[in-house]
């Protein structure tokens, strides 16, 4: 496994400390911390980004026994039976939401009373993390809009020249961003759709999926409930457009297509310039780890536009056809 030297890290560390900017690997996709507790460097981020500033942050922390760094000790006692009940997911790819210490600057909050908190599973996440008295501030490190990095050649592709270091941890084995759960509410509700799925979530809460879900069925599932969390989001430049069965007879010369599994029959079509299955069998994780740096990759052919196949949306279903609902929306009506 790719991991960072111990000067790398060291570096890492006291650029932090002074305030400055890093980005870093986690099991979703890279990120790009600052301390949360510091308005200036917090920042940086937003404009290094040119992320808007009502858009707030994830606050990483090495584990759930540094809660009291993010939280008062009064909530972390009331949320203790829930957090119990999530142990298997902590750490790992779910952030939650919960009433936040004043400590966390304005800027990772964008003036909510909440905070989104997340405890990455990824070693070198957590060796950063260990070395720091304080949480890290992270979005995804791409520019906003752009689809998140799951490799730090991705980081360095588009934020290398305006970042001082960007630590390798190698491919990022989820692939796409943290489960979002709001505990902040009557009753925990999913803002994003991730690998941790309302399924899963509804099983160890003891919750209703239309609790968590929020009653939205369907295609609402994906309303913005968390702020920045928009319909267009997260798109490649080649316009990308969700397969219906009318484009099947009519694909253009110059395009990509991109299927679920390598049995689809779309495979065979003819007049297309690059196909490519995001899985063997159609495995929902292994979707997840290739969709990212798959659309990446197509975006870099200079294709006219780029077909992607749908999936089933349910279980982990639900996170990647959020992905790509979001990816494909600016052209959804052309
Ligand atoms: O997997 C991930 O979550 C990655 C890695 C780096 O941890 N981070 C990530 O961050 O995806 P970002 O900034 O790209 O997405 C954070 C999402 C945004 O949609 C934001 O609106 C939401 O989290 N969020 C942050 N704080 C929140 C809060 N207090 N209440 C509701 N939503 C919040
Ligand atoms: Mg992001």
């Amino acid at each position: 496994m790719t991991f960072p030297s111990e000067q790398e890290l060291a570096q890492a560390q006291s650029l932090l400390s002074e305030g400055d900017v890093v980005a870093f690997p986690t099991e979703t996709v890279y990120g790009l911390g600052a301390n949360a507790y510091n308005q200036v460097a917090v920042e940086k981020i937003f404009s290094i980004k040119n992320r808007p500033a009502h858009n707030p942050l994830i606050a990483h922390i090495s584990s759930l026994d540094h809660l009291r760094l993010v939280t008062s000790d009064h909530v972390i006692k009331e949320l203790t039976p829930i957090l119990n009940k999530l142990n298997s997911f902590i750490p790992g790819p779910l952030s939650i939401v919960i009433p936040r210490d004043n400590r966390i600057c304005r800027a990772v909050s964008a003036g909510l009373d909440t905070v989104a908190v997340r405890v990455p599973h990824h070693p070198v996440a957590r060796a950063l993390l260990e070395r720091c008295p304080f949480p890290l501030a992270a979005p995804s490190a791409n520019p906003s809009n752009y689809v998140s990095p799951t490799s730090a050649e991705h980081v360095m592709a588009q934020l290398g020249d305006k970042i001082p270091l960007v630590l390798d941890g190698g491919q990022c084995a989820v692939g796409i961003e943290s489960t979002i759960l709001d505990l902040s509410g009557k009753s925990p509700r999913i803002l994003r759709q991730g690998i941790i799925s309302a399924e899963m979530l509804s099983e160890v809460l003891s919750v209703t999926m239309e609790t968590l879900l929020g009653n939205n069925t369907n295609k609402q599932e994906s309303s913005p409930l968390a702020p920045g969390m928009l319909k267009e989001h997260y798109s490649p430049v080649t316009p990308l457009k969700i397969i219906k069965s009318s484009d099947r007879a009519q694909f253009p010369e110059n395009c990509g297509l991109i299927t679920m599994h390598s049995f689809s029959p779309l495979l065979t079509l003819p007049g297309v310039q690059q196909r490519r299955s995001l899985s063997v069998n159609g495995e929902e994780s292994e979707i997840c780890h290739n969709l990212f740096k798959t659309l990446r990759e197509f975006d870099s052919f200079g294709l006219d536009v780029i077909y992607i196949e749908p999936c089933e949306r349910k279980g982990i279903g639900r996170a990647i056809m959020d992905r790509i609902d979001r990816a494909s929306a600016k052209w959804a009506d052309i």
